[in-house]
């Protein structure tokens, strides 16, 4: 069983990675418009790996007996004024999350629910990765900025992402994904 805390804490998570899903797609619908397929692709990617963060907190509710119940996600963001904003954008977004996961983690400790922390372990990691790679990419560009070509090298370099999970709103798949 869940705690009703937990449970409450989780599902607002679910919102956050759904968000995040939402903000990366966004993300991605303006690249595509700036031209720069290689970014739109990443951010594509990216949305395909949050709804994966959704929903392995959804399962988790689930297998402990959990009731999901999903909640309004709010307008986001729909353009920025050039391309390393996004980047920014998300950096910042995913310094928010890893405070987020935090809070998760320290409501379960206090709560006394060992059964999610090999989940927050996972979700803590992740999180490594996920600032790293946006702040890579925004001190590359702060490099290159105002440069096309600088640009349009790095939009060459993020179109070669891959990204091999399958179905996020399968388990079996989406297990997949380190
Ligand atoms: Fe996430
Ligand atoms: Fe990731």
């Amino acid at each position: 069983m869940i705690t009703e805390k937990v449970r409450h804490a989780m599902n607002e998570q679910i919102t956050h990675e759904l968000e995040s899903f939402y903000v990366y797609l966004s993300m991605a619908a303006y690249f595509h418009a700036q031209n720069l397929d290689g970014m739109a692709h990443w951010m594509r990617c990216q949305a395909h790996e949050e709804m994966i963060h959704a929903m392995k907190f959804y399962d988790h509710i689930l297998d402990r007996g959990g009731r999901v119940t999903l909640a309004d996600i709010k307008q986001i963001k729909t353009t920025w004024e050039k391309p390393l904003e996004p980047w920014q954008d998300a950096y910042e977004h995913e310094k928010f999350i890893t405070g987020k996961i935090i809070d998760l983690a320290k409501i379960c400790r206090a709560e006394n629910d060992y059964t999610s922390e090999p989940l927050l372990a996972w979700f803590l990691n992740e999180q490594i990765e996920e600032e790293k790679n946006t702040d890579k990419v925004c001190r590359d560009l702060a490099t290159v900025e105002n440069s096309k070509e600088g640009i349009l090298m790095l939009d060459r370099e993020l179109a070669a992402r891959v990204f091999t999970a399958g179905s996020p709103l399968d388990p079996a798949a989406y297990n997949l994904v380190a």
